[in-house]
């Protein structure tokens, strides 16, 4: 009989993790593979248009949690949890990042004696302001298996006492998802459907508390954007949690040039990425993907846990001040690297990999 390993999604980055190792996984017979959506993000462009571009099985449940506060979250996805997993008893409980659905799942599967395995461990920031690094560090304490994307990962986890024997260096999914999405993502032509040149344009994401919940923070970013905006054209895909303080703050853009987008699918966000001359974000997996395609890329947040970004990568920290910010484009405008960059178990296999040791054929040190 195969077993049942049981992935919790909730928030759209964990969709592109899960994409990979779901068809994996499909190939396998020794394992029975079903998926819980927590309804953390819920608008259709935030999870409906992801499951369907993505190819993604319809998930066994949705415990259609919502939004709330961190704790009024964690709670709800908590209790919400707990009787699907007694009732689908699956052998392992696989979660993906730092959001609130992967510390949450992994807490009620801990204490009901289910294993659980963490996507994308060993990521620190080392900044405990941030709510993902909060998630990441329990929820790596609570793993049986640990999936590290990368060397400094690894080295992180091992430095905090977790055992060898549980750390699998597997590499980045995103850069599986990213990889079977590229040929698609070339033929839909986003620079024809937005009217801009190729390399002519930046692309921005906003959306970390840290620069959007502070009225004179987020004021002072769009204050360079509305002057990179005169410069060149600039599109800007905005998440809901910002869209609800740029409302706030009563700002629209100066220029015509800026140009203020409703959230864009999985493709539409890759392609425009792929003719960017620059990226302006705060995401982490942004982060990894302009590095793994060459596409200087700028991060307003004064650390990352993703730093083989800026060390084998494009990427660049930058702080969320206006000066700064400007300076900053200017300078990393135009270095495209057209090759990519190599970093280690970056190559599309990492589901593979997690579906290997998931299955006891093999193990990844
Ligand atoms: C979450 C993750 C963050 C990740 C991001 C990607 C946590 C702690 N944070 O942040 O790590 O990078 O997702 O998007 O889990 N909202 C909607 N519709 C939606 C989703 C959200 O309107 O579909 C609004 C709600 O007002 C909500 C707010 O956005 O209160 C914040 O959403 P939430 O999921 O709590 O956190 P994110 O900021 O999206």
């Amino acid at each position: 009989m195969s077993r049942v390993v049981l992935s919790v999604v909730g928030a759209r980055p964990n969709f592109m993790k899960l994409a990979p190792l779901a068809r994996a996984l499909a190939a396998r017979s020794a394992v029975r593979h079903i998926i819980v959506h927590t309804g953390q993000h819920y608008d259709p462009e935030m999870s409906d248009a992801f499951f369907r571009d993505l190819g993604l099985p319809r998930p066994h449940a949705n415990l259609d949690v919502g939004s709330g506060s961190h704790a009024q979250q964690t709670a709800a996805i908590m209790r919400a949890f707990e009787p699907v997993l007694l009732d689908t008893r699956p052998e392992l409980v696989l979660v993906y990042g730092d959001v609130n659905s992967t510390v949450a799942a992994a807490l009620v599967a801990a204490k009901l004696g289910v294993r659980v395995g963490h996507v994308e461990a060993g990521l620190r920031s080392r900044d405990w302001s941030m709510p993902e690094e909060i998630n990441r560090v329990v929820t790596d304490r609570l793993s049986d298996l640990l999936f590290a994307p990368s060397r400094d990962a690894v080295e992180n986890l091992r430095a905090e006492g977790l055992p060898a024997a549980r750390i699998h260096f597997v590499g980045n999914i995103m850069i599986d998802a990213l990889v079977a999405a590229l040929p698609e993502a070339r033929r839909h032509n986003s620079c024809a459907r937005y009217g801009v040149a190729e390399r002519g344009y930046a692309l921005v994401t906003l959306h970390r508390p840290s620069n959007v919940d502070d009225p004179a923070t987020l004021g002072g970013v769009l204050a360079a954007l509305d002057q990179l905006g005169a410069e060149r054209p600039i599109l800007f895909p905005v998440h809901p949690r910002t869209r609800v303080r740029v409302q706030a703050l009563g700002w629209a853009p100066r220029h015509a040039g800026l140009r203020v987008l409703q959230p864009v699918s999985y493709l539409e966000m890759l392609g425009l990425t792929l003719g960017a001359g620059l990226v302006i974000t705060d995401s982490g997996g942004i982060q990894e993907e302009t590095s793994y395609l060459g596409v200087p890329c700028l991060t307003v947040r004064p650390n990352t846990e993703r730093p083989i970004t800026c060390t084998h990568g494009t990427n660049r920290l930058v702080s969320a001040e206006r000066e700064a910010i400007i300076a900053a484009a200017q300078e990393q405008w135009g270095h495209y690297a057209p090759n990519g960059c190599t970093i280690p178990r970056w190559d599309g296999h990492t589901a593979e990999r997690i579906a290997a040791v998931l299955c006891e054929e093999e193990r990844f040190d």
